[in-house]
């Protein structure tokens, strides 16, 4: 267990950290105020013996500012003549108890020891709570392939500490909901999850929102404005799309990440945070790296431990399960029973589903929705058979969203009318469109 004595009396400091020493904890000593605060938040203090009038700060100042900046350690304050109700409102403020000038040396270590038995019980209950983060998030992801249990495995594990993690795969794998599930297993799962889908915000706007501003920063700053950094104090901040950003945004996100700190666009001064990020690409990043797209250094930054989902064709174990899972999720919603025939099941199971987990998912959700009740059956699926190379309708492998929406659409219209045997003010019901929206799709959507 390592303790830091802060006190600005050499005296006091010593005999202290003599006496503790014989006592069998590792004694750190530091006299000023300011520096000792920088170490508590950087280096890793279980106990800090605190003086109440310190050089710099009295010892409340200290207890505030180091809750303030994140530091967990057990406080137990040290009091002299005089101090007694400076102790005892930082025993109000969170300090765990004080002890009093002249100190005796078994009130010392006893408190000690006392604060010591409080920081193994909490890091118990902190150990306690991440476990039930764990079989909560077991039950939220499913992971029945070898693969997809190694990755929670590791999620798990890294879940408690503080390092980046870099979530690869293809879209609709599930990137976001491991990101999700290490935050619920983390000690921050009290605290907020943000995530932010960096490709998707122009890169100004994204600059501002994850720095924040202050007032008269660029023209339109009319306030000042707290960016995401700032405002998931505490928490996990999940950086989707990450390759997709400017190699100049990249590094000031690098800079942050090395220096736990933020500072605002316009702004002079930098605050300090604490913030676990996460980040996510669908790129192939080794690829995007050696194409200069993704800049290195904060690959390495980021790599530190990786989590790569493989697409949903290499771990068609998953299959059954998930598909139990989003029919339970959506019997719910709809108020009816969702369920598939063996058939149905092998198909599905055969498929290959180039848009992934979200493919799978909304594919079931169509036929779930359009069914005409009873167990869906393979042709309630509109797969193309057997083992395809994934066709859903959309244009294999296309990424032109345009396209691909329209692609379902048709699809869902034709089942619509397939269901309605061609009553077109039935299948405007069906999929919850007015009768001229489906005329108009019509129009606009020629069969093929
Ligand atoms: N293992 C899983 N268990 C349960 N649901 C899952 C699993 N993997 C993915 N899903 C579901 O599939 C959908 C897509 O997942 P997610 O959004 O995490 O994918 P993604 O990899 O972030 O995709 P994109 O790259 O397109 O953003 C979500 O609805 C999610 O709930
Ligand atoms: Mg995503």
């Amino acid at each position: 267990m390592r303790l830091l004595i802060v006190e600005n009396d050499a005296s006091v400091r010593q005999s202290l950290a003599l006496l503790l020493g014989e006592s069998g904890y590792v004694v750190e000593t530091e006299p000023d105020a300011t520096r000792a605060l920088s170490r508590a938040t950087t280096e890793d203090f279980e106990l800090i013996l605190c003086g109440l009038k310190l050089q710099g700060m009295d010892g409340l100042s200290f207890l505030r500012r180091l809750r303030a900046e994140g530091g967990s350690a057990v406080m137990i304050m040290l009091s002299e003549q005089g101090t007694e109700d400076a102790a005892l409102a930082a025993v109000r403020e969170g300090a765990y108890d004080y002890v009093q000038q002249p100190f005796k040396a078994d009130e010392v270590v006893m408190a000690v020891r006392k604060a010591e038995e409080r920081e193994r019980l909490r890091r118990e209950v902190e150990a306690l709570r991440s476990n039930v983060g764990i079989s909560a998030v077991q039950e939220l992801v499913v992971s029945q392939s070898p693969a997809m249990r190694n990755v929670l495995e590791l999620a798990s594990r890294v879940a408690r500490h503080n390092t980046p993690v870099l979530i690869t795969g293809e879209s609709g794998t599930g990137k976001e909901v491991i990101a999700r599930a290490i935050h619920r297993m983390s000690p921050r799962n009290e605290r907020s999850f943000t995530a932010v889908n960096c490709g998707a915000i122009p890169e100004q706007l994204l600059e501002s929102e994850l720095f924040g501003h202050t007032k008269g920063a660029f023209p339109g700053a009319t306030t000042d404005h707290a960016g995401l950094f700032e405002l998931a104090d505490g928490g996990t901040l999940f950086l989707d799309e990450i390759a997709d950003v400017s190699s100049g945004l990249q590094a000031k996100i690098l800079r942050v990440l090395e220096e736990s700190q933020v500072r605002r666009l316009g702004g002079r001064d930098s605050r300090k945070i604490d913030v676990r990020v996460l980040a996510a690409t669908g790129r192939p990043v080794e690829q995007a790296v050696e194409r200069g797209e993704f800049r290195s250094d904060l690959y390495y930054r980021l790599n530190v431990v990786r989590l790569h989902l493989p697409p949903l064709r290499e771990r068609p174990e998953d299959i059954p399960e998930l598909l139990t899972h989003f029919a339970r999720q959506m019997a719910q919603r709809l108020g009816h029973p969702v369920s598939i025939t063996p058939a149905a099941l092998s198909a599905l199971t055969h498929h290959s589903w180039p848009g992934n987990v979200r493919e799978l998912r909304n594919t079931l959700e169509r036929a779930a929705v359009l069914g005409v009740g009873g167990p869906l059956d393979a042709k309630d699926f509109a797969l193309t058979n057997g083992t395809g190379s994934g066709q859903n309708g959309a244009p294999n492998g296309s990424l032109d969203l345009r396209a691909q929406v329209e692609a379902v659409e048709r699809e869902v219209i034709q089942r619509a009318l397939q269901t309605s045997k061609g009553n077109r003010r039935q299948a405007a019901n069906l999929l919850g469109i007015s009768l001229r929206t489906l005329f108009y799709k019509l129009r606009r959507l020629p069969a093929h």
